[in-house]
């Protein structure tokens, strides 16, 4: 298999300060890509901004051995923050070929203390976020020769203790994934996602949840490093999956599929049937299928 190159391609990648982000933005710039490192420093639980900004320390790094990168301190919440990252890759790249949607916040807290705000919150950076930063790219990847996006979810979607708020909002992300693979299918742009798994100073945070043996064995196995190299696939235009979600911690890595179950179908349908059938409905049979997204699904206008 030849190496995969990088360098015709300028990517976005938020929260690439530390953590994940940060393993992405190192090894596509390490195989040539020019990359805008997002990051505003934002507390885990989202909080406010706490001390210098990493990004400009991922940008020495990259840059000090040769690669291309620019800092950008933008707020990733914001309509201000999305044009602030788009306006950075084009000042200083020309293009932009690919957004990584990374950046993220999390506090575990049962449903009922959750405010209203926190919801909000979490929307804003994991929702509306990438939503507003994907619009305002939107039109420069459509210039470029192998668009690509990739959002980061997370398993919490199907439900994780104390994760209602940080659940819900990675469930409108990965929403927004299948949705932009419909809307940018025509065009080329696929859209995928991924749900990590990896030892950050997010998953610090729950450590008093897990106990101190999955701790070590996280610290040890669960490396961001090992998350990078399936964002790095999904940005390269030998990528052509569309719509898809893959589960990737410590080198562990499959894909998440939703399936329609062949089910039943009973136009005279009453609540006994439904009772009666319903271990027919809930079947995963060879029938049940893969919801894939593909262009020919685009609605005529
Ligand atoms: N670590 C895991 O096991 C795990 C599991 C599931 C999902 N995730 C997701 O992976 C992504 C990366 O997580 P991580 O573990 O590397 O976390 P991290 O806390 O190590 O890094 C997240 C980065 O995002 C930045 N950020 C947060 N809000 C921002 C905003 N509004 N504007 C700009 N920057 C902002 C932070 O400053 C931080 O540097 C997140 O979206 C997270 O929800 C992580």
């Amino acid at each position: 298999m030849p190496t995969l190159d990088f360098s015709d391609r300028v990517v976005i990648v938020t929260g690439a300060g530390r953590g994940i982000g940060r393993a992405n933005a190192l090894l596509l710039a390490r195989r040539g890509a020019a990359v805008v490192v997002g990051d505003l420093n934002i507390r885990t639980d989202g909080g406010g901004v706490e001390g210098d900004n990493p990004a400009a320390a991922v940008v020495a790094e990259i840059t000090a051995v040769g690669g291309r990168a620019v800092a950008c301190e933008a707020d990733v919440a914001t309509e201000d923050g999305a044009h602030a990252l788009v306006d950075a890759a084009i000042s200083a790249f020309g293009r932009i070929d690919a957004v990584v949607n990374n950046a993220g916040i999390v506090r575990a807290a049962p449903f009922r203390e959750v405010p209203d705000e926190e919801y909000q919150r979490h929307l804003d950076v994991h929702y509306f976020g990438p939503m507003r930063l994907c619009r305002a790219a939107w039109p420069h990847l459509l210039k470029s020769p192998a668009p690509r996006v990739v959002n980061t979810i997370s398993q919490a979607m199907l439900g994780n203790p104390g994760m209602a708020h940080y659940g819900g909002s990675k469930g409108a992300l990965f929403g927004l994934t299948r949705n932009l693979a419909l809307e940018g299918a025509e065009a080329g742009i696929k859209v995928n996602a991924i749900a990590p798994g990896a030892s950050t100073r997010m998953l610090e945070a729950a450590a008093d949840t897990l106990t101190p043996e999955v701790m070590e064995y996280m610290r040890a196995q669960m490396l961001p490093e090992r998350v990078a190299p399936v964002v790095a696939y999904l940005v390269h235009p030998d990528c052509q999956v569309t719509g898809e979600v893959f589960n990737v911690a410590g080198g562990i890595v499959n894909r998440l599929a939703l399936v329609n179950t062949a089910g039943i179908h009973d136009p005279a349908l009453t609540v006994e049937t439904v009772a009666e059938q319903f271990e027919k409905i809930m079947a995963i049979t060879p029938q049940a299928v893969p919801q894939v997204v593909a262009a020919a699904q685009l609605p005529v206008s």
